[in-house]
């Protein structure tokens, strides 16, 4: 079964699957696939986190392809003279750009877990022949390209592939042919990896991103490496949760969350419960605060992540939360553990009849990242290198806070949210689950797995059901619609700032139970959970 946030990927993968492809050969496949049909967030120019269980081996794998910041990043890259920060250095040039990593991300993780029955070159035909012959816009792409419009009319090579005149971009029923990504697509399906690491496509690339203001050299993408790194693990109500480490803070703070929700008896409180969402939300505001003060690069600094995990320091936290009042997000200081808007990332999930499974989410960072696509390669570029801290102080797109951990270095990988994630129940795969949701996707994914496990839903009402949001800063409770009025007035008695703002996340989750798979695509977007036989 595969899950993802395109119907069209999904039915790829589960080609494969039927075809006798392990769970990593459709992840591959749906990696590549989506990179065509849905380039607002499926991508060759960016980068993201997998998680492969093998359960054969009984072992589970960390796949960083992260976008590392070029060679030439010194500290103060996004400052201006006066030691500002000037967000659009980030958002919108070339030095926002990271060395994209998911080409090599792919190609590791089919070269060491696949099944060995496809060839690199078998998994990524599929989205060749989706870029060469093209495909009629619908859905997603109809909706999020006059969103972007801005980012992306900028470039006359973007404009080429994604407008249908000087000023509109392309809509429902138009026509999209992507020939110079299928082209690129080819050259790396031909030569491998290093067509993009060390090739034409990859001198095309760093035109580009030195055009736009960058300072990426080749010497920067001949020498970046998807690192393999050891899962991060810690337990709730008897599973295993397997997360994903640093540079991600995704899984130390699901982790965090999970311990120090698991002292309290929300099943009984009520799902979304004003009792139930006000515990989350004050464990929220202190795993925030951490996270701005203590995650980065693990091969840039140490993170403290035994003590981030660990139940003694879940138990530390809950001693300081009040069960009736909000404390307010300026009274909360990251602890010692020592001693916006819309959804532009994207998340899948696979599970094969052999119970492996891969967790994967992959970005551009915004909608169509940078909106620049390198001339001649179809590619479309990230603005990754925003998820820096730029100084201390300074927030990001996504509101979030940083400081030394996180600061811009030359070869270092900006701090991520994305939170693939798998639950293990006496070693076998039970959920795995994931989303795109900038900062929020921590929260989401700990709530699909509180929804799941705690309060007894299935993956599909956890995909539906109402999601809150707080990151600490700033200081505001954020819900969906769909949480009664009453709810909403008991949280404000306990003095939460309440903010019922637009739709959170894209969760894309399958459940195993035996021989019984049931996935749930999140309703809030139109991709598909699609069954194989
Ligand atoms: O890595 C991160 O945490 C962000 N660059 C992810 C961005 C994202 O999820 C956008 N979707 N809302």
């Amino acid at each position: 079964m595969v899950a993802s946030q395109e119907a069209r990927a999904s039915r790829i993968g589960v080609d494969i699957l039927e075809r006798g492809g392990n769970a990593v050969d459709a992840a591959v496949a749906v990696g590549f696939a989506l990179a065509v049909t849905l380039p607002r967030a499926g991508n060759l120019g960016g980068g993201g986190f997998m998680l492969v269980h093998l359960a054969a081996l009984k072992k589970t794998i960390a796949i960083d392809y992260r976008e590392t910041a070029p060679f030439d990043t010194p500290h103060d890259v996004f400052l201006d003279e006066g030691g500002r920060f000037v967000p659009e250095r980030s958002q919108s040039t070339g030095l926002g750009v990271g060395v994209p990593g998911t080409v090599a991300g792919l190609a590791h993780a089919h070269a060491k877990y696949g099944s060995g029955r496809f060839s690199l070159s078998q998994l990524i035909a599929p989205a060749i022949t989706l870029a060469r012959d093209g495909f009629i816009v619908d859905d997603d792409l109809a909706d999020s390209l006059p969103q972007a419009l801005e980012r992306l009319g900028r470039y006359p090579s973007t404009r080429a592939v994604f407008f249908r005149n000087e000023t509109e971009t392309k809509q429902r029923g138009d026509q999209l042919l992507q020939l110079d990504l299928a082209e690129s697509l080819s050259q790396i399906a031909q030569q491998g990896p290093q067509a993009f690491y060390d090739g034409g496509v990859g001198s095309r690339v760093v035109a580009a991103v030195r055009a736009a203001g960058g300072r990426m050299t080749l010497e920067d993408l001949k020498s970046y490496r998807a690192i393999e790194r050891e899962p991060l693990r810690g337990s709730f109500r008897g599973r295993e949760v397997v997360a994903m480490p640093p540079p991600s803070s995704g899984g130390a703070h699901v982790i965090q969350l999970l311990n120090i929700l698991e002292a309290y008896p929300l099943a009984s409180l009520g799902h979304n419960s004003a009792q139930t969402i006000h515990l989350m939300a004050e464990a929220m505001k202190r795993a925030y605060a951490d996270r701005a003060e203590f995650l980065g690069d693990p091969d840039f600094v140490v993170v403290p992540l035994r003590g981030l995990t660990s139940k003694a320091y879940a138990a530390q936290v809950r001693g300081e939360l009040s069960s009736d009042r909000a404390r307010p997000s300026a009274d909360i200081r990251h602890g010692e553990p020592l001693a916006y808007e819309s959804d532009q990332t994207t998340h899948y999930s696979i599970v094969d009849k052999d119970g492996n499974a891969v967790s994967n989410t992959y970005t551009l960072n915004f909608s169509y990242g940078l909106g620049l696509v390198a001339p001649g390669t179809g590619i479309l570029l990230n603005n990754e290198l925003d998820d820096f801290a730029a100084r201390e102080g300074a927030s990001n797109a996504y509101g979030m806070l940083g400081g030394e951990a996180n600061a811009p270095a030359s070869r270092k990988r900006p701090l991520s949210s994305m939170s693939p994630t798998i639950l293990l129940r006496d070693g076998e795969v039970e959920l795995v689950t994931g989303s795109p949701g900038g900062s929020r996707i921590i929260t989401i994914v700990l709530q699909t797995i509180l929804d799941v496990v705690e309060h007894g839903m299935n993956v599909a009402e956890a995909a539906a059901s109402v999601r809150v949001h707080h990151q600490w800063q700033p200081d505001e409770l954020r819900i969906e619609r769909g949480l009664s009025l009453d709810t909403i007035r008991l949280l404000q008695a306990k003095g939460h700032s309440v903010r019922v703002a637009p739709t959170i996340g894209s969760v894309q989750s399958i459940s195993r139970s035996g021989a019984w798979l049931m996935g749930a695509s999140d309703p809030r977007q139109r991709g598909a959970a699609t069954l194989g036989h």
